[in-house]
């Protein structure tokens, strides 16, 4: 398997999709490598394009308020990353295309990080890494199990700035993180 430095200087030079040719900067993830939990986004926006890092713009500092509620923090015990490395033109999702060229390197991630639970963050996440028919709004906050790992989507933080409506049932899932990661530690 590559180390961290392979997979970053393949990534950051990569062109197997079409958004290499509008982005600024590739969006490789950040946090602790070797963190128990990981956040999954959809693809960096434009802060992020023009910074190189992820959730910088306001969903992420809506992000890390909501991290630091649980104890989490991309600086002490958690790794963030996304499905698309590089920004969509006018924050489109990403195509199924881009997604299928991108995700490897995801894989590469996960498997370097080897979190003990995986937490999406929105739908194109949820949809690309727990089920194709996932709907966030029914399904956002339930649990399953895929190769060891935890997995749960939360609504996108862009979405709880668009809509606070739906802050209170996030908080809600956010606590449910906090316990996953709790019983966890206990067993081991
Ligand atoms: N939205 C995402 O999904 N990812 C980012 O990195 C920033 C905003």
């Amino acid at each position: 398997m590559q180390t961290w430095e392979e997979l970053r200087q393949e990534c950051l030079a990569c062109t197997r999709c079409g958004l290499c040719e509008t982005r600024h900067n590739v969006v490789f993830g950040i946090g602790k490598e070797d963190a128990d939990v990981m956040l999954v986004g959809e693809g960096p926006g434009e802060q992020e394009d023009l910074s190189g890092i992820p959730f910088v713009g306001p969903a992420g500092k809506l992000l890390d308020d909501m991290l630091s509620i649980i104890d989490l923090s991309r600086e002490e015990n958690c790794y963030i990353a996304n499905i698309v490395k590089c920004r969509p033109p006018r924050n489109r999702d990403p195509l199924e295309t881009e997604q299928d060229a991108c995700i490897g390197y995801l894989r590469t991630q996960t498997m370097l990080v080897k979190p003990k639970v995986i937490v999406c963050l929105g739908r194109i996440a949820a949809k690309r890494l727990i089920d194709p028919d996932y709907r966030i709004s029914r399904q956002h906050g339930q649990w399953v199990q895929k190769n060891g790992i935890w997995m749960t989507a939360i609504y996108h933080p862009s979405a709880l700035l668009r809509d606070v409506s739906k802050r209170p049932e996030t908080f809600e899932d956010l606590l449910a993180i906090r316990e996953k990661i709790r019983e966890i530690h206990a067993k081991v």
